[in-house]
């Protein structure tokens, strides 16, 4: 999808059905953040705490250099990747993994008290 001259693609959050709009500029974590869930680690978001592990199953992407602390290259190539240094090429499907899918999987503040 494209708005002017800002290209922006879907994420759509296996685990739980939510899709968010991700400019390719935007690496995957900050989109996800919007979303409102608590607790999305929010401090690092350059590569060095690895809790942001997320699995591609679905579409493009690049990513900026992973420390192999974080993502071994096995898992690299099965499309495990850190949210924070990925950045999607067409519209992407992701399953949270990790310290992550804890805060990702409860409900969102907005949906529990019914605003969205
Ligand atoms: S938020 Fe720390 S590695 Fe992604």
């Amino acid at each position: 999808m494209s708005l002017g001259s800002i290209t922006r693609h879907q994420v759509k959050i296996i685990d739980t059905g939510e899709v968010y709009t991700c400019a390719k500029s935007q690496h995957l974590l900050k989109g996800m953040v919007s979303l409102g869930k608590r607790g999305i680690p929010s401090g690092c978001h350059g590569g060095g705490c690895g809790v942001c592990k997320v699995r591609i199953t679905r579409g493009e992407y690049i990513t900026k250099v992973m420390s192999r602390d974080y993502v071994t290259a096995d898992e690299e190539a099965e499309g495990i990747v850190l949210a924070c240094r990925t950045f999607p090429r067409s519209n992407v499907s992701l399953e949270v993994i990790g310290k992550l899918a804890k805060n990702v999987l409860r409900p969102s503040v907005k949906k529990k008290y019914g605003f969205v």
